[in-house]
């Protein structure tokens, strides 16, 4: 008997059924929980019936940037290195907690202890408002001038994907609030390509640039507000996102 225990312990395919079921019941149990905020709207963007995706659009810009292979890269969030390994680019810094990259830290610790500037920055750590706010901000300070900053899973296509604290495994969290702050920035370019959960693509134009700090009025927005005001956000699709990077890039070329 205690053999067989033993046994079925030390079985992935038998631990990783456990932990499914314990994640289902867990979430089960959040959606219930917060079942006041539920929302019948939804977004119907197919992000798997798309043949470019998050990795491909960093490669993308890697190849428009006038250092090409020479760009130095950071990531903020790299978990199993999925995206972070397909990078081309050799001077790479990864940063996570728990897995993945090249330096276990939270973002925070990364950036008090950073002096490096970056061409490309990838954000797509702890997918709060609050906590990618900071990411950003830091980001700008930590980017070159012709550099360009991605934010992932900016749009989250039901109330489930988008409520924080997370229900349900696929979370894009509540950073969309960014996005309406972006539209009042100033300094600061941005578009949003409805790809692989919705890639938020930005570049420093000034030194002087200025992003309102509208958090205690976002505070309590829900998935309506972000799914009835989605159309005042600059989303284009991804051949005119592509146009535009590789058009604003070709600008900063000295
Ligand atoms: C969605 S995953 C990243 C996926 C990866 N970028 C990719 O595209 O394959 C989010 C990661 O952020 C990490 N994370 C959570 N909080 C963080 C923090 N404060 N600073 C940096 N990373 C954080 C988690 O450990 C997790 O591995």
């Amino acid at each position: 008997m205690n053999n067989l225990l033993f046994k079925l312990a030390r079985n992935k395919l038998f631990n990783i059924s456990i932990r499914s079921l314990i994640s289902n019941f867990y979430y089960t149990y959040k959606k219930v929980k917060y079942r006041k905020y539920r929302s019948k709207n939804n977004l119907n963007f197919d992000w798997n019936k798309q043949n470019f995706n998050r990795t491909a659009l960093l490669n993308f810009i890697i190849s428009c940037h006038s250092k090409k292979t020479n760009s130095r890269y950071l990531e903020i969030g790299c978990q199993n290195n999925l995206n972070f390994n397909a990078i081309g680019l050799k001077s790479k810094v990864g940063v996570d907690p728990d897995i993945g990259g090249t330096l276990r830290l939270t973002s925070d610790q990364f950036f008090k202890q950073n002096r490096s500037k970056f061409d490309l920055i990838f954000l797509d750590g702890l997918h709060t408002y609050e906590q990618t706010k900071i990411d950003l901000l830091n980001s700008l300070a930590a980017i070159n001038n012709d550099g360009v900053i991605v934010l992932d899973d900016f749009i989250p296509r039901n109330w489930k994907e988008h409520f924080t604290p997370r229900v349900q495994t696929n979370w894009n969290g509540d950073i969309w609030k960014i996005a309406f702050e972006l539209v009042k920035s100033k300094g600061i370019d941005y578009r949003i390509i409805p790809i692989d959960g919705g890639q938020c693509v930005i570049f420093k134009n000034s030194n002087e640039y200025y992003i309102p700090d509208l958090g205690s009025k976002y505070k309590d927005l829900d998935y309506d507000y972000f799914f009835n005001n989605f159309n005042k956000l600059s989303v284009i699709d991804l051949d005119s996102g592509l146009r535009w990077i590789s058009e604003s890039l070709e600008n900063k070329k000295i």
